[in-house]
């Protein structure tokens, strides 16, 4: 019988093995690759691979998954004017959640093993991105563009947003942030992604509840809430006194802690020498000023280090992107780690079922 452990939010239980990531204070590797050179070497194409199907690409095998993406990216047309119904006002991340669901009954691929599994992980990863871009469009109240094929992701993205293709740095940040947001281990949506496959669920079945739990600001809709937080303030000032008082009443700082990282989140490091870089570029040292005025007393009284959606947020923004795009940007690279957890959890599967500790009402009699 195993021993029996309560930890609310299930802290510091190990609920199982896994070769996809190592997440530490130490270090955040991908399958053995440290995340700051994946940062510096690698592209978005390339760590899909390195995840999907276990090792970094060799030039052909590179190539070949970057015409599987072209060719996975059209949208059915069922889709698209599916996707035209759904109100204006309905949050990205919801229009993901019902519209991934809707493209798994036009899934060309097929089959149940690691193979299909890693086909359908490309298919799925084109499709998010092409649904993004899609709804995108629509809300901008244009038609959905066509893929243009040999595009890199990020490219493709910015290309079918927008209508035209994006400068060398803005694809360069992009590709950037889908590297940093690939993979994570268990985080809540990867496991919960890996609990639907351990009943020997499908995975579209099990993107669509990543997708439900990294909605949540708690988790990935941390991008959005932490941008959301910084448009108040006009100047660093105001900054410096809200968070006074915020940290005064106790308040959740949206983009800041981990549940694993208690010294600083890998990806923040990295994520955030890159803001600052294209701050300056664009003239924006304003926002940084306040982005530090929000982080110096966070890190220097509270000991509570910004994690990766902190940094995320403003770089979106400083890039232009609506807030409503920034966890479903978060998607379109998660897909890809949670994929992989779906293909290594079905090849050594055992259901998740945890126990619970009963606090309810003493057995008593229905009356009569
Ligand atoms: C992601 O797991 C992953 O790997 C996730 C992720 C990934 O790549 O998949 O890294 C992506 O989700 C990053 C996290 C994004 N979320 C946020 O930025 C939301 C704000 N953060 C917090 O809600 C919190 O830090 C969590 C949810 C991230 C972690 O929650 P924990 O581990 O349960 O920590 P906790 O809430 O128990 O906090 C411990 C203490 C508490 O103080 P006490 O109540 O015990 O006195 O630290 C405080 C908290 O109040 N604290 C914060 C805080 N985070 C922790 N106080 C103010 N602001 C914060 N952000």
């Amino acid at each position: 019988m195993a021993e029996q452990t309560f930890s609310p939010g299930l802290a510091g239980v190990i609920a199982g093995e896994t070769e996809v990531a190592c997440v530490d204070q130490g270090q955040l590797l991908y399958r053995g690759y440290p995340i700051e050179e994946l940062a510096q070497k690698s592209t978005f194409e390339e760590v899909a691979y390195l995840l999907i199907y276990g090792d970094l690409p060799n030039d052909s095998q590179l190539q070949a998954i970057k015409a599987s993406l072209d060719k996975y990216r059209p949208l059915d047309a069922a889709l698209v004017d599916a996707l035209r119904t759904i109100p204006k006002d309905t949050a990205m991340m919801d229009v993901l959640r019902s519209m991934v669901s809707y493209a798994g009954h036009f899934d060309p691929t097929s089959g149940d093993d690691s193979d299909a599994y890693r086909e359908r992980a490309v298919w799925l990863t084109a499709q998010i991105a092409g649904i993004i871009a899609a709804r995108f469009r629509f809300l901008n109240g244009h038609e959905p563009l066509d893929p243009k094929p040999g595009l890199s992701h990020a490219a493709q993205i910015l290309y079918q947003a927008h209508g035209e293709e994006p400068d060398a740095l803005a694809e360069r940040i992009i590709d950037l942030t889908l590297v940093l947001y690939a993979e994570h281990d268990f985080n809540a949506s990867t496991f919960t992604a890996r609990v639907i496959c351990s009943t020997l669920s499908d995975m579209v079945s099990a993107i669509v509840g990543g997708i439900g739990a990294l909605k949540g600001p708690l988790h990935g809709g941390a991008n959005e809430a932490a941008m959301e937080m910084l448009e108040q303030f006009k100047t660093q000032e105001e900054a410096t006194a809200w968070i006074a008082d915020a940290l005064e009443n106790k308040g959740k700082i949206m983009g800041f802690g981990h549940r694993v990282y208690k010294n600083g989140d890998h990806r923040a490091v990295i994520l955030e020498g890159e803001l600052r870089k294209l701050a300056e570029q664009k003239g924006q040292q304003n926002w940084m000023a306040i982005y530090d005025a929000i982080k110096e007393p966070m890190v220097n009284d509270k000991k509570i280090y910004p994690n990766v959606d902190y940094p995320c947020g403003l770089t979106y923004y400083l890039m232009g992107l609506p807030l409503d795009l920034y966890t479903p940007l978060f998607v379109a690279s998660r897909v890809t780690g949670w994929c992989a957890h779906f293909i290594e959890q079905a090849a050594d599967n055992r259901i998740y079922r945890p126990l619970s500790i009963y606090t309810g009402e003493a057995k008593r009699p229905v009356k009569g």
